[in-house]
């Protein structure tokens, strides 16, 4: 079992989640994602890292309440265990000396984000982070971004903080300023994933995304995670999650994230 050893909710609906694992902790690095069991009878899910401290040996992940097992990890109490914590997963994203690199997140990936730019930076890139929300009450860590970024730049779906808008919209007027980017990375939901890779597509600027398929064991055996980029099948578990965003084909990747909708209802609403 894994102890909870700290847990907040950043923003309404937005969690974090510290747990005692020293074993993941030793080897996590940007990118990775880990698997949660809330319960004996829970679902597995997957949840990107948000940060870790090797010394003490926790991993933090945020996550957003979308449905019953999401709701499930919310309502757990520091002290409290879980009955499965499995990690690191995936392919850590590639660090190097990339130039100029735009860090972006939405939603849960905000977190995600930071152990990103955090890494990205300290390789000697040039980071901007570029985070956006629905509403200034909820955005979170921007201190924590700024802190690991060249430049910050917040953008509110309502303008009440920073530019309105999206983050596709901030890149695409950077780019079409002859602002120079080398690399994108983003991480959040389907659609903001989507929305900054065809900002950046005409521009020619590689676009790093990180999926989020509906996946079951997490380790390339069930094919629940099956994607297709560049025309090829691709499991996001084992081949990703981070894919060029050039190459993905987003209808697939938005339509099979929906395929049990009607079942995630049901057990919502029996629960
Ligand atoms: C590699 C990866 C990393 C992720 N990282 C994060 C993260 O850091 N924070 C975060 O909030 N969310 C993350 N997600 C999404 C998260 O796993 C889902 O939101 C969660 O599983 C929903 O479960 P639920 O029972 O609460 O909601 P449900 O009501 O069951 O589902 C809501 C929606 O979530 C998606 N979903 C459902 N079950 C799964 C599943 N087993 N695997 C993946 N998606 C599912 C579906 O699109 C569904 O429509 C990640 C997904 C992947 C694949
Ligand atoms: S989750 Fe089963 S193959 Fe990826």
């Amino acid at each position: 079992m894994i102890q909870i050893v700290d847990r907040s909710m950043l923003v309404p609906n937005i969690h974090l989640l510290t747990l005692e694992a020293p074993l993941v902790a030793s080897k996590i690095q940007p990118g990775h994602f880990v698997i949660i069991k809330a319960n004996e009878k829970g679902e597995r899910i997957p949840l990107t890292v948000a940060d870790w401290n090797r010394e003490k040996g926790t991993v933090s992940c945020a996550f957003m309440q979308v449905g019953r097992s999401t709701r499930k990890l919310a309502a757990l109490k520091m002290g409290d265990e879980v009955e499965t914590f499995v990690g690191p997963l995936g392919k850590a994203i590639d660090i190097n000396r990339f130039g100029t690199v735009a860090c972006v997140g939405g939603c849960y990936g905000i977190g995600s984000i930071y152990p990103v730019a955090r890494a990205i930076k300290s390789a000697g890139n040039r980071v901007v982070s570029l985070i956006e929300a629905r509403s200034r009450f909820l955005l979170y860590w921007e201190e924590k971004i700024r802190q690991v970024s060249d430049a910050l730049i917040v953008s509110t779906s309502d303008g009440s903080k920073g530019e309105k808008g999206h983050n596709s919209d901030r890149l695409r007027e950077m780019l079409g300023e002859g602002q120079s980017i080398d690399l994108v990375v983003a991480i959040g939901c389907t659609f903001m994933m989507y929305a900054v890779s065809e900002a950046t597509r005409s521009f020619g600027v590689k676009t790093i995304v990180s999926l989020n398929p509906i996946m079951v064991d997490g380790t390339g055996m069930c094919g629940a995670c099956r994607v297709e980029v560049g025309g090829k099948t691709k499991f996001a578990c084992v081949d990703g999650p981070d894919f060029d965003g050039h190459e993905v084909d987003w209808g697939l990747v938005l339509a099979r994230r929906k395929a049990y909708i009607r079942h995630e209802t049901v057990s919502e609403e029996a629960s």
